[in-house]
């Protein structure tokens, strides 16, 4: 069993030659030492996946990391109303970062919604799902997201899935 190379190079130098279960340490001789520096029994494949796992989390941007956690939210808060590509409770959201409110084709809006002057934007966004309501008297999303923080990813989903 070999940890996959894309993960080798994240390890600390030295402990660059996986063996069967136990991560191999290579010394000056190019010779291997099979145990840890710190002597502690070889034997569990996990210490070395852990690390590595780390590492490439670590190297990830942090951007990304944000609309990735936005689409959990998103998956679990928004979606038993609305989709990407459907209008079901809710418009469907595809394109919906740097649209005017309102203008999903073919959904049944509120005349709120549809007749507001709001463009959906970092800004306006964060406003709708702190309050809806507040933004936009008369609208009928009857739900909220607390957190500034899982707004901004929600927001980062929404914009990257529109290619904005
Ligand atoms: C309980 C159902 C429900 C949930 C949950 C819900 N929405 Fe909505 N959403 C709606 C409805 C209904 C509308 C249309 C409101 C209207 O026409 O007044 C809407 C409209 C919107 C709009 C305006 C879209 C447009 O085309 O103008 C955005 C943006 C939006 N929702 C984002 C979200 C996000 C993000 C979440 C998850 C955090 C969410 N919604 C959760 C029901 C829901």
């Amino acid at each position: 069993m070999r940890l996959p190379a894309l993960s080798l190079k994240h390890i600390p130098s030295g402990w660059n030659q996986p063996d069967g279960m136990c991560p191999v340490k290579v010394n000056r001789r190019g010779r291997r030492a099979r145990s840890r520096p710190d002597g502690t029994a070889c034997g569990s494949i996990w210490p070395g996946i852990a690390l590595a796992v780390l590492a490439l989390a670590a190297a990830a941007p942090a951007a990304a990391a944000d609309a990735a956690h936005g689409q959990e939210l998103y998956d679990s808060r928004c979606g038993g109303c609305h989709s990407l590509d459907a209008n079901r409770v809710g418009p469907a959201h595809r394109g919906v970062y740097g649209r005017k409110a309102g203008s999903a084709p073919n959904f049944n809006y509120s005349t709120a919604v549809k007749n507001a002057t709001v463009v959906w934007e970092e800004k306006t966004l964060d406003a709708w799902l702190t309050n809806p309501q507040a933004l936009i008297p008369g609208q009928r999303m009857n739900f909220r997201v607390a957190l500034a923080e899982d707004r901004a990813d929600i927001i980062a989903y929404l914009r990257q899935q529109s290619g904005k």
